[in-house]
C-alpha cells in the first residue's frame, strides 16, 4: 500500500482505461461521489485496445489492475468497455481469488445493461462500440439476462476512437464516419429508439452523433450510469466503503508521455490534469 506524505493510509478508487476515454467516467464519479480519493491509470502507451485480441486485452488489463492494487487501490473500476468485455470476467473469477481475494474489480457494461430497459419503449436498442466490444457479444448477453424481450443491434465504429484521440472532432472525417455508422446501425432496424455509447471515448462525439440520429432516438452515455451504480454498490458493500480513503484527492498515471497526457486529458476530464508516469 502506498503511503502519502501526511503518513495516512492512501487507498483510492482505481479507475482504468486504455487511454483517455475513462476520464469521461471519472468526471462523473468525482461529481457524484466527490469525497473519495481517485487514482486514474491510462495505458496510453498501448492504446487503442479496441482492435486487439482477447488475450492481449486481458494481459494488459490484468497488468494495469495489479499496478493499481500496488498503489493501494482496494477497488478498481474498468472504465473501458473493451477491457470490461474482454478481461473483467476472467479477472473476477480466475485472478482475484488468487492475487487479491478481498479486492474488487468492476466494469462499465453491467451497470449500463441493467437500466437500459427503463429507457426503450420499442424494446429495440442500438450499441455503438469498438470492434472488440462488439465481437465479444457482451452487450447482447448482458441485456438478454436483464431484459430478454429487448432486441439488440450492434455497430462497430473502429474509426471513432482514432478521430477523437487525434482531436478531429469537428472535421469532415468525423462527420463522414459518424454518419456512416449511424446509417449502418439504423439499416438493421428502423425501430431502435435508444442507443448506448458503449465506448468511454464516444461522449466527445455526442453532438455529432445526435445530428445524424433519426428524430426522437435517445442517447445513453455511461458516466452518470456508472457513477450511480458505484454509489449503490458502496451502500450495499459497507465493508469496501470503509476501506476507501476520503481526502478528495485525484491523481493521474499514464504509461506514455505525461506532457502529451496532460495536454489531451482536460478535453475528456473538463479540468486541468497533472499526471505522473508509470511503466508497466
Ligand atoms: N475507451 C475504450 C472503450 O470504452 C476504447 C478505446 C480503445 O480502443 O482503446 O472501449
Amino acid at each position: 500500500m502506498l503511503i502519502i506524505t501526511n503518513s495516512k493510509t492512501y487507498s483510492p478508487i482505481g479507475v482504468f482505461d486504455s487511454g483517455y476515454g475513462g476520464l469521461t467516467i471519472l468526471k462523473e464519479l468525482v461529481d457524484t461521489l466527490p469525497q473519495y480519493d481517485y487514482l486514474y491509470l491510462g495505458d496510453n502507451a498501448r492504446a487503442p485496445y479496441g482492435s486487439r485480441s482477447f488475450d492481449t486485452v486481458y494481459e494488459y488489463t490484468l497488468q494495469s489492475v495489479k499496478a493499481l492494487f500496488d498503489q493501494g487501490c482496494e477497488l478498481v473500476i474498468l472504465a473501458c468497455n473493451t477491457a470490461s468485455a474482454k478481461a473483467l470476467r476472467t479477472i473476477q473469477q480466475k485472478d482475484l481469488p488468487i492475487i487479491a481475494p478481498n479486492k474488487r474489480v468492476l466494469g462499465v457494461i453491467r451497470p449500463t445493461t441493467e437500466i437500459v430497459g427503463n429507457y426503450t419503449k420499442t424494446n429495440e436498442v442500438g450499441i455503438f462500440a469498438t470492434s472488440g466490444t462488439v465481437t465479444s457479444q457482451s452487450y447482447v448477453m448482458e441485456i438478454e439476462k436483464f431484459f430478454p424481450d429487448i432486441k439488440v443491434f450492434q455497430e462497430a465504429c473502429p474509426m471513432w476512437v482514432p478521430l477523437i484521440e487525434n482531436n478531429e472532432l469537428n472535421g469532415v472525417g468525423a462527420n463522414y464516419f459518424v454518419e456512416k455508422h449511424v446509417q449502418h446501425l439504423f439499416s438493421q432496424s428502423k425501430n431502435i429508439d435508444t442507443v448506448i455509447l458503449g465506448c468511454t471515448h464516444y461522449p466527445l462525439l455526442k453532438p455529432l452523433i445526435e445530428k445524424h440520429l433519426p428524430k426522437g432516438v435517445q442517447i445513453l452515455t455511461q458516466g452518470h450510469i456508472v457513477a450511480e451504480g458505484l454509489k449503490d454498490y458502496l451502500v450495499r458493500h459497507p465493508e469496501m466503503e470503509v476501506r476507501i480513503t476520503k481526502n478528495n484527492q485525484r491523481e493521474f498515471l499514464t504509461t506514455d508521455s505525461t506532457e502529451i497526457f496532460d495536454k489531451h486529458a482536460s478535453l475528456f476530464f473538463g479540468q486541468e490534469v497533472k499526471s505522473k508516469h508509470l511503466g508497466l
